[in-house]
C-alpha cells in the first residue's frame, strides 16, 4: 500500500508517518521544510523516518505543479494524506502570500493531480479558523463557514430572476436584431438559477439598484456597439 503525506516533516505529518511505517505501509513523505518555525526540529523528525526502508522522502514544494505531477506519475499513490499547510492566523496578517501559495495554489494543485491520477482516497487537514466568529455553539462540520473575523460579506446582484430567453429578447430589442438561437443542453457548471437577496447591503449602505433589466441591456448595447462598431 503507498501512501503520500505531504506535510511530512510537520507535526502531524510525521507523526502519521512513523505510524503507518510502524503498521508496514509504504509511505512517500513530500515536504518543504519552511522555516515558519524551526527547521532542526522538521530535520530531526525526517531523521528519524529516513531510516526506515519503507520511507521515500522528496523535499518539494507543493506549489510546484510539474514537480508534484511526476511525483503522481511515478508512484500511483494508493492515499493521499494532505497535511502541508501554512498554519497559524497571526502570520497571515505579516505574510499573506504565504497563505495564498500554499493553501490556495498547492492546494489545488493537489486537487488537480488528485483528479488526474485518483487515489483511493484523499483526506486533508482543514483549520478550525474556517468557522471564523461563529460562537453559538461547539463547530459542526455543517456549520456555514461565512463568519469572518474582518470583514462582511454581501451579495450584490439583482434580486429578480430574469429568464434567459427575456434577457435574449431584451438584447434583440436594444440591437434591433433577430438572434440566431443555437441551443444547447445545460453547460457542466451552470446552475440553474442565480438571483440575489440583497437586503443586508442595502440596510449597510442604503444602496438601492434603480437600473431594471431592459434600461440597463439597452445602455449596455448602446456601448457596446459605439465601442466595437
Ligand atoms: N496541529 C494541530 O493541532 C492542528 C489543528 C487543526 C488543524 N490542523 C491542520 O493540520 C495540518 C497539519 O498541521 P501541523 O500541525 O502538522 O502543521 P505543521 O506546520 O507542523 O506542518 C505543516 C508542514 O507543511 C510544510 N509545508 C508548508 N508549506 C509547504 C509547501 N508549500 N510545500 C510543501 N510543504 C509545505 C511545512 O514545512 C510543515 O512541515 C494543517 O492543515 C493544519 O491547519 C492542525
Amino acid at each position: 500500500m503507498h501512501i503520500l503525506i505531504t506535510g511530512a516533516a510537520g507535526f502531524i505529518g510525521f507523526h502519521l508517518s512513523k505510524l503507518l511505517l510502524e503498521r508496514g505501509f509504504s509511505v512517500v513523505g513530500v515536504d518543504s521544510l519552511t522555516d515558519y518555525y524551526d527547521v532542526n526540529l522538521k530535520q530531526a523528525r525526517l531523521d528519524q523516518l529516513k531510516g526506515q526502508a519503507q520511507f521515500q522522502f522528496h523535499k518539494l514544494d507543493i506549489c510546484d505543479f510539474d514537480k508534484l505531477k511526476a511525483l503522481f506519475i511515478e508512484h500511483k499513490f494508493d492515499y493521499v494524506v494532505h497535511l502541508a499547510a501554512q498554519v497559524g492566523v497571526r502570520y497571515s496578517l505579516e505574510n499573506p502570500q504565504a497563505y495564498i501559495q500554499t493553501n490556495l495554489v498547492g492546494f489545488g494543485n493537489m486537487l488537480e493531480l488528485t483528479r488526474a491520477y485518483p487515489p483511493k482516497h484523499f483526506v486533508y487537514a482543514s483549520s478550525s479558523s474556517v468557522y471564523g466568529n461563529q460562537t453559538e455553539h461547539a463547530f459542526l462540520e455543517t456549520d456555514n463557514t461565512d463568519h469572518p473575523v474582518s470583514h462582511s460579506v454581501f451579495n450584490i446582484g439583482n434580486s429578480k430572476a430574469v429568464q434567459l430567453l427575456d434577457f435574449i429578447q431584451a438584447i434583440e430589442k436594444a440591437a434591433g436584431k433577430k438572434a440566431i438561437l443555437n441551443k444547447s443542453p445545460m453547460q457542466a457548471g451552470d446552475v440553474t438559477n442565480t438571483y440575489a437577496d440583497v437586503s443586508a447591503l442595502q440596510s449597510a449602505t442604503d444602496y438601492e439598484p434603480t437600473t431594471d433589466v431592459l434600461t440597463g441591456v439597452e445602455q449596455f448595447v448602446k456601448w457596446y456597439q459605439s465601442f466595437y462598431l
